[in-house]
């Protein structure tokens, strides 16, 4: 069922609750692949009723970036819903949102923002104020759905630790399940933005899972100097790519480690052309 308003999300939800049924989100924004799929069929897996909210959120683009010409495909989206067994796409637009023009300013929107320690690094750091558009909004959706569950991609792993942050700082009576990133055979992350890659760039854009899993093989022969495996990177990096960042850290407090170990993230950020990718691997 493909609703547009909140009025009629929270009328479904409520009947839902009447009947003791627990409720899964799983929110996106829309141009869904085989990542996006994966968190959908664990809803529908582990929930009775799964809502997927298909919105460009645009208080998450920062100035220059890509929020107009950011794939949208409802219909696309709607039949893959259809087809996993989901229960409610909520495709809002962006006034039902943000009913007042004056709210997509900073000025006059109430925003959660979260923790600078998490914000300040990372993609934080290149996509200034993009996580308070992230916890902002993924916050409007759990008042609007109130699920029990929410399913968020290991793929982008600053989210999901900025976001259970929020959870637990604000005492959100919501379950984050964390979900596995789903790749090509090639390597690379399924993103939305792999369509912007031309063929050749696609071939250019496998560095960053072939960086990280090489890094992740070092580790495992017992390479745990960070500065030793960071070096191991760059003989996959050529003039194509301009590398943002690449770097290691814990994976719950996102502090920076100087020896890798079981509870290390390394992130990586690389711009293919105008096309910026990210991708992580966990070294446990
Ligand atoms: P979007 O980029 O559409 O991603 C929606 C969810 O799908 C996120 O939790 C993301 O981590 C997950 N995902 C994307 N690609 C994946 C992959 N290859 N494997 C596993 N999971 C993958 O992330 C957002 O939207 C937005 O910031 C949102 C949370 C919806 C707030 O607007």
């Amino acid at each position: 069922m493909l609703l547009h308003t909140i009025a009629e999300v929270r009328e479904k939800v409520k009947e839902w609750k009447r009947e003791g049924l627990t409720v899964g989100l799983v929110p996106t924004m829309g141009a869904l692949h085989n990542g996006h799929l994966s968190l959908i069929k664990k809803s529908v897996e582990k929930c009775d009723r799964t809502v997927v909210s298909v919105f460009v959120n645009p208080i998450q683009f920062c100035p220059g970036e890509d929020l107009d010409k950011y794939p949208r495909t409802l219909d696309e989206d709607e039949k893959l819903c259809n087809a996993a067994g989901v229960d409610i796409v909520f495709a809002p637009s962006p006034t039902e949102m943000y009913p007042d023009a004056q709210m997509l300013s900073n000025d006059f929107l109430t925003y959660v923002i979260p923790p600078f320690f998490y914000t300040n690094k990372l993609c934080g750091k290149f996509r200034v104020g993009h996580f308070d558009g992230v916890c902002t909004v993924v916050n409007k959706l759990f008042n609007i759905v109130q699920p029990d569950f929410a399913f968020f991609g290991e793929k982008d792993r600053q989210q999901l630790i900025i976001l259970k942050k929020m959870v637990k700082d604000l005492n959100i009576p919501v379950e984050v399940i964390p979900c596995p990133i789903v790749r090509e055979e090639s390597g690379l992350a399924l993103s939305s933005r792999n369509k912007y890659l031309s063929g050749e760039d696609k071939v250019q854009a496998l560095a960053l899972s072939k960086i990280l899993f090489n890094i992740k093989a070092c580790y495992n022969k017992g390479i745990k100097d960070v500065k030793a495996l960071t070096e191991t990177a760059y003989s996959y990096l050529n003039e194509n790519h301009s590398l943002e960042y690449l770097e290691f850290r814990d994976a719950d407090n996102l502090e920076e480690k100087k020896i890798a170990d079981d509870n290390t993230i390394v992130f990586i950020a690389l711009k293919i052309g105008d096309v910026r990718l990210i991708d992580n691997i966990a070294l446990a």
